[in-house]
């Protein structure tokens, strides 16, 4: 079969495709023939050594997929032909990957596609939109009267932050560089949407009533304001730190408005776990039938091309299928 795979930490030119074996299922595992993989900037991360607690090459990345069932171990939940997805927080980190034409996995590390997402949608949501789960929900306990502030509004994790918090009943402020994606995000969930490089985006969000939670992925010096436009008893997520890994905040702020501060990891959830949350996230959506917006995908030998289209903020998810043609 055909397979991303790395060798070595490095650049993302470190993964090429190669012509590997079909893995052949052990124990409890299920043969899956992959039908799209979802790109996170996480792989990346990864290739570059940057991602703690992943495993030393060599292996396959891609964290999201939806692809069909070949084969099951006995007595499994799963038959020849469901489509399933890949909620389980380890694939792709100390395990193969999305990203190859087949893929063996423990049965838990699976779950059936929701009946309301196509294969497309399957692969584009699983990890960011449990990530915003897990911190709306099992972190910040999101109540429907509160406002949600989400950075980087127009990738995964924050159409997934928009797309949730509306679900769960609460104002959206969506934060993106510059405002040329405004009406689009307004369109997506967001009740208003703030530029990132805006000198008074402090002032303009206590204006608004300010944020009761915030789901950051700038970081750097951007964690200093999301304290200041946070109200007493807010909850930060800090997801990621794209503008930057240091940062100088007060602890005054911290303190005197008795704010929670959560350092969210999606990969810590052990796969029953990941299967928890998957299950209460999809009763939330259910009702509305909520995905997740894709902005490009791209054929399976294109993957260089695509995380290289990742750099310029695509609006959405960026995918890499049909893999199975
Ligand atoms: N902790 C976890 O478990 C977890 C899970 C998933 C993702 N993450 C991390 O969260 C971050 C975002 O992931 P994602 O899937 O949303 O990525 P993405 O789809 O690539 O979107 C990132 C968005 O952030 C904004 N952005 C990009 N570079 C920026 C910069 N230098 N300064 C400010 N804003 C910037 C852009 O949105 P605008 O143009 O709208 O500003 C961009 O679309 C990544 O670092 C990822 O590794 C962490």
């Amino acid at each position: 079969m055909r397979s991303w795979q790395f060798h070595e930490f490095g650049q993302i030119d470190k993964l090429q495709m190669e012509d590997v074996d079909i893995p052949t299922p052990t124990g409890d595992e299920v043969l899956v023939k992959m039908k799209y993989a979802g790109l996170n900037p996480a792989d990346k991360f990864l290739i570059m050594g940057l991602y703690q607690g992943c495993a030393e090459p060599s292996y396959s990345v891609g964290r999201d997929g939806c692809g069909e069932v070949i084969q099951t171990p006995e007595g499994s939940k799963f038959k020849a032909g469901d489509l399933v997805i890949t909620p389980s927080a380890t694939v792709g980190i100390n395990r193969d990957g999305t990203l190859a034409e087949y893929l063996s996995l423990p049965e838990d590390h699976f779950a059936l596609l929701p009946s309301w997402w196509s294969p497309e949608e399957g692969a584009a949501g699983t990890k960011v939109f449990l990530t915003c789960w897990q911190a709306l929900s099992d972190a910040a306990h999101l109540q429907p009267d509160e406002t949600v502030l989400v950075t980087g509004a127009s990738g995964g994790i924050g159409l997934a932050a928009l797309a949730i918090a509306k679900e769960m009943g609460a104002t959206t402020i969506a934060v993106s560089r510059g405002v040329k994606k405004a009406a689009q995000l307004k369109k997506l969930g967001a009740d208003c949407v703030l530029d990132t490089e805006d000198p008074d985006i402090v002032a303009n969000v206590k204006e608004l009533g300010g944020a009761d939670v915030i789901l950051d992925i700038v970081g750097g010096d951007f964690l200093s304001k999301c304290i200041d436009m946070a109200n007493p008893y807010g909850r930060i997520c800090i997801i990621g730190a794209l503008a930057g890994i240091n940062c100088e905040i007060s602890p005054v702020g911290i303190i005197f408005k008795r704010l929670q501060i959560h350092g969210m990891q999606v990969s810590m959830y052990k796969a029953d776990e990941s299967q928890r949350s998957l299950k209460e996230l999809l009763a939330v959506l259910e009702p509305n039938k909520v995905a997740l917006k894709i902005d490009k995908i791209f054929p399976f030998e294109e993957v260089q091309e695509a995380f290289e289209y990742m750099r310029y903020g695509p609006l959405g998810k960026v995918l890499i299928g049909p893999i199975d043609e």
